[in-house]
């Protein structure tokens, strides 16, 4: 008999499968803490740099309502096209194809600029972090959360990658939890200007789906959908294998547990 395996039912690119099952477990619980220590207001300008499918714009619209403004910018197209699509409460959400390191705004055209897991994946960060300040008007605050480190579950999952798919999607797990220590946080923000910067580190502990869901869910959800979508259907069902029985350890009822460092910094101009 053939094995079963679970990302058969997968379809529709990674932007849509981000949405619909990155953001409820994981990207959902994260945005509503960065927004809460952003301490928005009525009226207030925003954007949303790195904005992926814009959950953390939404929020924003909601507490800035319709006298505030929110624009979201991201370098990902397809990402862009899932944001566009989604109803936003408050205010029109501006959406903006740029990479951070270059963004399409005015000086001083922000009192809050935030970014949510999306630092660590910017080739120069100093350069973003220097564009989030130009940004931002006087006296305006930047909020950014980035993981780290690793959950023994994705350290886990980063080594059977590696084994089964290659190097390049070990790395994808890597690149994802490789910038969170509050020092170098800390350091970049000083070098771009920023002043009044508050680093913390905090555990959030997310309970995500059952393991032979959540593994499929997560890689259909990333840049590494292209290279496990070429595996032979052996190898697939050998990763699932592999990654499930290490994840057993970290299940309670069935769903798998996660407890994920996550480092913010709030800074001002
Ligand atoms: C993990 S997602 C986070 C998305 C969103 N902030 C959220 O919390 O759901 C990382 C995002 O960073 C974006 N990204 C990566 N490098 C970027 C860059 N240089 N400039 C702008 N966005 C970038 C990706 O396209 C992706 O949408």
């Amino acid at each position: 008999m053939a094995e079963r395996i679970y990302d058969a039912q997968f379809s529709g690119n990674a932007a849509d499968n981000y949405e619909r099952y990155f953001v409820p477990a994981i990207g959902g619980p994260l945005a509503a803490d960065l927004v809460d220590a952003a301490a928005l207001k009525t009226g207030e300008r925003v954007l949303d740099v790195a904005c992926g499918t814009g959950v953390v714009a939404r929020l924003a619209a909601e507490r800035v309502g319709e006298t505030g403004r929110i624009a979201g910018s991201d370098i990902n197209r397809s990402m862009l096209e899932v944001a566009r699509s989604l109803p936003a409460a408050g205010v029109s959400i501006e959406w903006h194809e740029a990479d951070a390191e270059s963004l399409p705004h005015a000086d001083e055209s922000f009192d809050a600029v935030l970014c949510q897991m999306g630092l660590q994946f910017v080739e120069n960060k100093l350069a973003a972090l220097r564009e989030m300040r130009r940004v931002l008007a006087a006296g305006g605050r930047a909020v950014i959360n980035v993981p780290g480190p690793a959950p023994a579950p994705m350290a886990a999952f980063a080594d059977a990658l590696g084994r089964h798919v290659g190097a390049r999607a070990a790395a994808f797990i890597h690149l994802v939890f490789s910038l969170h220590d509050p020092g170098e946080l800390r350091e970049l923000l000083a070098a771009a200007g920023f002043r009044d910067t508050d680093v913390r580190r905090e555990t959030k502990s997310l309970r995500v789906p059952p393991p032979e869901e959540f593994m499929w869910q997560y890689i259909y959800s990333t840049p590494m959908a292209g290279a496990l979508a070429e595996l032979d259907p052996q190898r697939r069902a050998a990763l699932e294998r592999d990654v499930c029985a290490k994840w057993q350890d970290h299940c309670d009822d069935g769903a798998l547990m996660l407890s994920v460092g996550m480092t913010t910094a709030i800074a001002r101009k």
